[in-house]
């Protein structure tokens, strides 16, 4: 028996766009029937594009009867939402690989969905090519997940990896990456951690079972990570990378959160090198399972497109009620606890006075602060005379970190209180 025929709506033919363009092209029973982008007569690396099927209108995707699942690949909040809101009333299916918008308004959107009995499939909005979403909702649905720990974000990632790796700026290694197309259209949402952040927000929801909001997720990006922080956490034994962590405690409280971290190099997400993402889950009864690939990019992320594109398609003229499983189901709000209250081990370099007793003071502010030191390096002593004191904790909680930091601060003998990054834990 062949496949169902079925007539696809494109919206956005740029990185990912034109990568599901070339995919789908392979699949027969596939036709792009429309392709809307925002300046039709743009040069364009597609030899085969069917010029005549190009639109700058938008709503002749959306609107159009014989359309039954639209690709939404433009990115952003408008006109992002009321296109798929109004495909939805229009009674198309859709795609989409737009993490901001399904964390900002992904239960408006799901509600609109479920109200016109459509679905909002997005395995390519989280980790690009990894298989994730549909593992999560379908085969790993029996497990009681706990915690997440993930890196999210591939031009963050490939970033961190040039400068450690290959000795690259932070400008060169960024040019790079948005020269391969990993980076967003503003790459402040990937190295201010604003992408990664959607997509935790996301992927925490779905294996918690409750629904997390996007504006208790803490967020920090790569910014501040510096080269002497890179040498030092190499020397000391540790990788460093922008993770996306979830936990669930068995209270019911989530940890949700973004941040550059110290990874032990014996540890998996050490060895995630470049544009590579890994999702690391651990739960009951699998244990722990890590789903690694490459995580942004043309291809890889069209792979994830084209199996929504194509699982929708095939059920199709099939059922009244497609993809059960791939339905939003989220009715409980996590509770997500503030990041002063969670308890972390962390790197802190310190810039002191080459005087007797500073290094007591920076342990007895330690002390007083309810903080345990695993280790207490003194780096060399620059020609200005002062030390570089590297300091690496024990689990202790934010807020009596950030008192002992303003503590360092206040102490004439310490000059410079350098990057606090957090170590991951044992
Ligand atoms: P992109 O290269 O900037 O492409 C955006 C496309 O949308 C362009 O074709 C643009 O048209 C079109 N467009 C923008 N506004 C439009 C409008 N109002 N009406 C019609 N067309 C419009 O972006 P991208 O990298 O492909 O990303 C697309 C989406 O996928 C975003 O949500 C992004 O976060 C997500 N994503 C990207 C990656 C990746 O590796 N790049 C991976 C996973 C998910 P023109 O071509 O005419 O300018
Ligand atoms: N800008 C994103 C990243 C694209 O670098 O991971 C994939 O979602």
């Amino acid at each position: 028996m062949s496949a169902k025929r079925v007539k696809i709506g494109l919206i956005g033919l740029g990185t990912v766009g034109s990568g599901v363009y070339r995919t789908l092209k392979a699949f027969e029973h596939i036709e792009i029937a429309k392709i809307a982008v925002r300046d039709k007569n743009k040069p364009r690396n597609i030899p085969d594009l069917d010029q005549s099927i190009l639109t700058e209108n938008p709503l002749e995707v959306v609107n159009n009867p014989e359309i039954e699942i639209v690709i939404e690949l433009i990115g952003g909040i408008e006109p992002a939402f009321g296109l798929i809101q109004t495909a939805v009333e229009n009674g198309k299916h859709i795609v989409t690989a737009n993490k901001e918008l399904l964390a900002k308004h992904g239960e408006e959107l799901f509600n609109i969905a479920e109200k016109h009995n459509r679905v909002i499939l997005y395995e390519a909005a989280i980790a690009g090519g990894i298989p994730i979403i549909m593992p999560i909702k379908t085969i790993l649905t029996g497990n009681n997940i706990t915690k997440i720990e993930a890196i999210l974000n591939g031009t963050t990632n490939y970033i961190l990896t040039k400068m450690d790796l290959q000795g690259l700026s932070y400008e060169e290694a960024l040019k790079e990456a948005q020269e391969l197309g990993y980076a967003e259209a503003d790459p402040a949402s990937d190295v201010e951690g604003f992408d990664a952040a959607y997509k935790i927000t996301t992927l925490a929801t779905l294996a918690f079972k409750e629904r997390v909001k996007l504006d208790k997720v803490y967020r920090e990006g790569i910014t501040k990570i510096n080269a002497q922080d890179m040498k030092i956490a190499n020397e000391l034994g540790y990788k460093i990378k922008l993770t996306a962590s979830a936990y669930f405690d068995e209270n019911n409280n989530a940890d949700v959160r973004v941040h550059p971290m110290l990874i032990p190099k014996q540890n998996t997400l050490a060895h995630i090198d470049y544009v590579t993402n890994a999702v690391s889950l651990t739960g009951h009864p699998i244990g722990e399972i890590t789903l690694s690939g490459p995580g942004a990019g043309a291809f890889p992320t069209a792979s994830s497109v084209t199996g929504d594109v194509l699982a929708i398609a095939a059920e199709i003229g099939t059922t009244d009620y497609l993809l059960p499983q791939m339905r939003c189901r989220h009715r409980k709000t996590a509770n997500v606890i503030n990041i002063l209250d969670t308890e972390n081990r962390y790197y802190l370099l310190i810039e002191a006075a080459n005087v007797k007793g500073v290094t007591g003071k920076i342990g007895a502010i330690c002390a007083e602060n309810n903080i345990s030191l695993k280790s207490f390096i003194q780096k060399d002593i620059s020609e200005n005379n002062t030390a570089a004191i590297v300091i690496i904790t024990e689990k202790a909680v934010e807020r009596d970190m950030l008192n002992a930091i303003s503590e360092f601060k206040k102490d004439e003998s310490i000059i410079n209180v350098n990057n606090l990054i957090r170590v991951q834990l044992y």
